[in-house]
């Protein structure tokens, strides 16, 4: 079946992006952790979920700018470890909204070439949102647009837990040695395989902490603090954040002058480079 046309920015926003596209690199891989719906809700004297309702719709604007922009993966937490831990109705509502999002979201995201991946201990998910959730990622699965990686049931620590095992287990059956072992093997072994470190974290909600959220991977992103709630950040905060993260100088342990000396010809600056060097990016 063709698939319909991908939903287009107004005029006035395609400028924006035009601008922001111009004045600097456009992040590749944006991570961000959404908080603030329970504040959000608090606020206006609605129960927490009704917060959760509304952080849906920013998920959509999001999403769309990520990809209009031209940023390759955007990586959304939504639900922690941790998380399980809530009050049981806040979490089955969660879980519920987790299934009606996908199930009304999937034909808007095909549209707009957007393929939805997952990391997490997914198989912790209800059985119903496991089945939605491998539906849409398989729907999606060929789309060449935005990348959009849900963490669910994700934490940091249990995945850096789970790629120990898997390393420690070849060892054990004598398919590597320990001199094997390196950054880019256990890169290699985390849910993110594949994917780029993000550039940029953002968190929404105003809290300086990373609440176990891709304790590898951010070792060198940048970090965004937003002081409003999720269900308002919309894309005019995200400009915003991606404006305040051209402005930074990413060194990656190099002092500013290699930085500013770009390599030869290169799209990428030379910190850039040896970074990935080092890490086997
Ligand atoms: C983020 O908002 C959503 C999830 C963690 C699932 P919160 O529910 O944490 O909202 P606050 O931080 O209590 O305001
Ligand atoms: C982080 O938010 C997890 C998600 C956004 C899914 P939390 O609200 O759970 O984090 P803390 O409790 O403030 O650290
Ligand atoms: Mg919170």
């Amino acid at each position: 079946m063709e698939r319909e046309a991908p939903n287009k920015p107004t005029e006035a926003d395609k400028k924006l992006q035009d601008e922001l596209r111009a004045s600097g690199d456009i992040p590749a891989h944006i991570a961000i952790i959404m908080d603030g719906n329970g504040r959000w809700a608090k606020q206006r004297s609605l129960p927490r979920v009704a917060g959760h309702r509304q952080g849906v719709s920013s998920v959509r604007d999001i999403v769309e700018a990520c990809g209009q922009l031209g940023v390759e993966y955007l990586t959304l937490y939504a639900f922690s470890t941790e998380n399980w831990n809530r009050p049981m109705d806040e979490v089955s509502t969660l879980m519920r909204l987790l299934l009606s999002s996908l199930s009304d979201e999937t034909e808007r995201l095909n549209k707009n070439n957007v393929h939805l991946t997952a990391i997490g201990d997914i198989k912790k998910l209800p059985i119903e949102v496991q089945e939605k959730l491998a539906e849409s990622m398989s729907i999606t699965q060929n789309n060449t647009g935005l990348t959009l990686n849900l963490a669910l049931s994700y934490s940091g620590r249990w995945e850096i837990m789970e790629a120990v095992k898997e390393i420690a287990g070849k060892v054990q059956r004598g398919e590597i040695t320990l001199d094997e072992i390196n950054e880019s093997l256990l890169s290699n072994n985390l849910t993110t395989a594949g994917m780029p470190e993000p550039d940029l974290l953002i968190r929404t909600g105003g809290e300086y902490r990373v609440s176990n959220f891709m304790l590898w991977q951010l070792a060198y992103s940048e970090l965004y603090i937003s002081e409003s709630y999720w269900p308002e950040f919309d894309r005019a905060h995200l400009y915003e954040a991606i404006r305040d993260y051209q402005s930074r100088e990413r060194r990656f342990g190099l002092v500013s002058e290699q930085v500013r000396r770009r390599s030869n010809g290169g799209e990428k600056s030379l910190a850039t480079k040896i970074y990935e060097t080092i890490t086997g990016a």
